[in-house]
């Protein structure tokens, strides 16, 4: 899969592909965040992602927060929805979570603590349509570096 990668998809089978696609780039350590509105299908995604790595067990984190998954790969999946704020992260260990350079991590509603984020993160945007179409847009994010001409 080439990024940025944008498409219109009319079908779950659609969905499937690009997630197995996109989980193909994927290494130890990497920070995934899926943005779209509610239903959209960003736990659909990441359970498709991760059958790349043998799993097949994916659940909603909204109500656990974080789900743990071992297979090929180890996998943290949260989902940020019923956060309140940036120190309810703090208290379930969050860094350590993203500091694991073992672990692939997928956080869904990532977009709402963008400052608990690291600067080089996949993105993962789903808008679904109100004709039940949708579009997936996949980019990786690298922080700005800013030259200071002397
Ligand atoms: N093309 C498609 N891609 C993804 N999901 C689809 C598609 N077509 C239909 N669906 C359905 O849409 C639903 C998406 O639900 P899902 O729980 O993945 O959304 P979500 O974005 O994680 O929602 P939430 O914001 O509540 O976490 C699933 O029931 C799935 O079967
Ligand atoms: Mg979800």
């Amino acid at each position: 899969m080439l990024l940025p990668f944008a498409k219109i998809i009319r079908s779950e089978e659609e969905t499937i592909k690009i997630a197995g696609n996109f989980a193909r780039l994927l290494k130890p350590g990497d920070v995934v965040i899926l943005t779209g509105n509610l239903g959209s299908g960003k736990t659909f995604f990441v359970r498709y992602a991760v059958k790349q790595f043998g799993i097949d067990s994916v659940s909603s984190p909204t109500f656990a927060i974080v789900n743990e998954y071992d297979g090929s790969m180890k996998i943290y999946h949260f989902d940020f929805y019923r956060i309140k704020n940036s120190a309810e992260l703090f208290d379930i260990g969050f860094n350590d979570y993203l500091n694991d350079s073992e672990a692939v991590s997928f956080i869904e509603w990532g977009e709402m603590f963008p400052e608990m984020l690291p600067g080089t993160r996949y993105e993962v945007d789903i808008i679904l349509y109100e004709n039940l179409s949708r579009a997936i847009a996949i980019k990786k994010n690298k922080p700005i570096k800013i030259a200071i001409r002397k």
